[in-house]
């Protein structure tokens, strides 16, 4: 039974047949237009607790109301978690994305035609396919029945700006059409049911608590340097077919073809991040952006193949199919997730007419990740 405070309630998410997921929670009772700050407390809490969060019936808030609650988590932060860098032609993240007028933190994401919506007039959304970023999709012919992680990610820029402590995503438009079998495609035969368009989360916890002793000694004291222009210097590389990280062909824009580089800008983050409210260790690592390690000793491994082979090795696991958590969304559905505590990706595929419309809302942190020390 789940304690009510306030009226609001925390129902842990029933795992599915077969899944073993230890996070995940539906929130019910809550007024988000309206939140005094004892309501608040018990939605962060309960965010920390559960690492994803959801609301039900939520078509009311508008993108004003989304901003106000995602700003709640972090009150001197105020602008999208990208900046501005998703405008740069190059980037990877460039044709996902497209701001809303009247409020520039929160994205539209979907797929689809859409006439009008809020303020954007006759857009076209493209749902993410896995086939613009995996080195080897799947057949046109198992397309409609089979899908792929797009790409498994933390929401953040990972240079100059800080990684956003939470991120809200707000399902507006959802087409309900047969479930898809999502492939690793990794020599495992691991493989999953997913709703269609389902967004897939792991708990990077669970993650670092999967690890050998000797394993999470390496991750607490290692740091993880992200590339410079993270999302326009991997643009032309290829992901691995399970969706968590790069394959190594050399492909990354070398130096001189990216932006200017502010040396001060470069992000280098423990691997390990601790949880504000638990304490507890997430290996939170963004795969596809990583590009050098720092170990305790104070070698740096610079070899990308290398660095990339001991980071998928550390966060496979983490990726087991009985270990995701890949949302069913209804329209009206709001999750909540702690950015800084899950890896989540995109899944799915959808024909060009199939409109779906989400929002999503994050922003740049006033202040880095916790590392591992107390
Ligand atoms: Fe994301």
């Amino acid at each position: 039974m789940a304690v009510k405070i306030n009226n609001i309630s925390v129902h842990r998410i029933q795992p599915p047949k077969g899944s073993k997921i230890d996070f995940g929670a539906e929130i019910r009772g809550a007024n988000l237009e309206n939140l005094t700050e004892q309501d608040f407390e018990i939605i962060k809490n309960a965010l920390y607790e559960n690492s994803v969060v959801l609301f039900k019936n939520q078509q009311s808030l508008s993108p004003k109301a989304q901003f106000e609650l995602t700003q709640k988590f972090d009150p001197s932060a105020g602008s999208y978690g990208h900046g501005k860098t998703i405008d740069a032609k190059r980037s990877v993240l460039h044709p996902d994305l497209k701001t809303i007028p009247h409020q520039p933190q929160v994205q539209v994401i979907g797929n689809g035609p859409v006439a009008e919506f809020e303020g954007l007039k006759n857009i076209t959304l493209k749902h993410p396919h896995h086939k613009t970023f995996h080195k080897t999709p799947i057949s046109e012919a198992d397309d409609r029945e089979a899908t792929r992680f797009y790409r498994w990610h933390i929401d953040a820029a990972l240079y100059d700006l800080s990684p956003p402590r939470v991120t809200s995503l707000m399902a507006v438009s959802v087409p309900k059409t047969e479930y898809q079998t999502l492939r690793y495609d990794d020599g495992s035969n691991d493989e999953m049911r997913v709703p269609r368009g389902s967004t897939a989360f792991v708990s990077s916890y669970r993650t670092y608590d999967l690890l050998s002793d000797e394993d999470k000694e390496f991750a607490r004291t290692t740091k993880v340097q992200y590339a410079a222009h993270p999302y326009i210097w991997m643009s032309p590389a290829r992901s691995r077919s399970d969706g968590l990280g790069l394959v190594s062909d050399g492909l990354e824009l070398s130096r001189e073809e990216l932006p200017p580089i502010d040396e001060e800008k470069i992000k280098i983050y423990p691997m390990c991040w601790r949880n504000p409210v638990t304490g507890r260790l997430a290996l939170q690592v963004h795969p596809s952006a990583v590009e050098k390690l720092h170990l305790a000793d104070g070698t740096v491994i610079s070899d990308l193949k290398e660095v990339r082979d001991i980071v998928h090795r550390l966060q496979r696991p983490g990726i087991a199919p009985e270990l995701v958590y890949a949302i069913n969304w209804d329209e009206g559905d709001l999750a909540l997730f702690n950015n800084r505590g899950v890896l989540h990706s995109v899944t799915g595929s959808f024909k060009p007419e199939e409109v779906r419309i989400f929002r999503q809302c994050n922003l740049a942190a006033s202040d880095d990740p916790l590392g591992p020390e107390v």
